[in-house]
């Protein structure tokens, strides 16, 4: 359990609200098996028609947590990685449910990947994406090297993924895995109006029909592990540490 994390079931939408604002929502262990859980426990249940999922305002994640990183690349070699964000990437590929995100402030590395897993994303005029994966000596996760140069293509892929280059809430709905963007006071209004929207549509019509425009869970589930396997060998290089030691020491200094 964390109290970094909270599920509420409203009508026929669950809604996952990050919340850590003292770190800028950044995720821990608990937080990403939080979520996973609430998004595995609604795929039988027939109540549920929409996920969403939001942060606190001005901060949808400032990604993984880094201290968390340090601690994993820092570790015993011999001793096998054990993180829970897997569970979560799992979760979002297995997902057979729609689910929207609304994204106030920074979405910042799985904050940003985790949304090309999402079926309807709002933004607000707030909001910036990054994924600072290879600044901080790392690789893309979350199939994200298969899922957002398909969505935005190659060369702002590399740019995004590569670069590490932020995108403006403007930017992610011209390179299109934004589909709104509204002022900060009206995202969290907006976002439900949408979830009401797919929850009032035949639940099997839309199952079957998001399951046929989607890419399927085994293929996307083979790119995370590759992914994760390669992630996990760049925590613990030297490139990975020193990334996370200077932003932990920046904090200090
Ligand atoms: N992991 C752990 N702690 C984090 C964090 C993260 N990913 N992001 C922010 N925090 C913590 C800071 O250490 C700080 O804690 P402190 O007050 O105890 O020192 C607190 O959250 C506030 O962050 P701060 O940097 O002061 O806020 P800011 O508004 O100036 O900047 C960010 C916000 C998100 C731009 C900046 O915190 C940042 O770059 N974070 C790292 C993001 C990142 O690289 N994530 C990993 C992606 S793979």
């Amino acid at each position: 359990m964390t109290d970094h994390l909270t599920v509420a079931d409203d009508g026929a939408t669950r809604t996952i609200t990050l919340h850590r604002p003292e770190k800028k929502n950044a995720l821990t262990q608990g937080m990403y098996l939080a979520m996973s859980e609430a998004i595995n426990s609604a795929q039988d249940d027939a109540a549920i028609r929409c996920l969403l999922v939001t942060g606190c305002p001005g901060m949808f994640t400032a990604g993984n947590d880094l201290e968390d990183f340090l601690k994993a690349g820092t570790a015993d070699p011999g001793k096998p990685r054990e993180s829970n964000a897997i569970k979560l990437l799992h979760a979002l590929a297995n997902n057979a449910k729609p689910l929207v995100a609304a994204v106030d402030g920074i979405a910042v590395g799985v904050g940003t990947t985790m949304l090309f897993h999402c079926d309807y994303v709002l933004a607000s005029t707030a909001a910036t994406f990054t994924t600072p994966f290879i600044h901080l000596g790392l690789v893309p996760e979350a199939a994200s090297s298969l899922l957002i140069p398909r969505v935005i293509g190659h060369q702002r892929a590399f740019a995004t993924l590569v670069m590490g280059r932020r995108l403006t809430a403007r930017d992610a709905r011209e390179a299109g895995f934004v589909n709104d963007v509204v002022e900060p006071d009206q995202l969290e209004a907006e976002a439900r109006k949408v979830a009401r929207e797919i929850c009032a549509l035949p639940a099997e019509a839309v199952a079957i029909s998001r399951k046929l425009i989607r890419m399927q869970p085994e293929v996307m589930i083979e790119r995370m592990n590759l992914e994760s396997k390669l992630f996990g060998e760049r925590l613990r290089s030297e490139e990975a540490v020193n990334a996370f030691r200077n932003f932990l020491a920046r904090k200090k200094g």
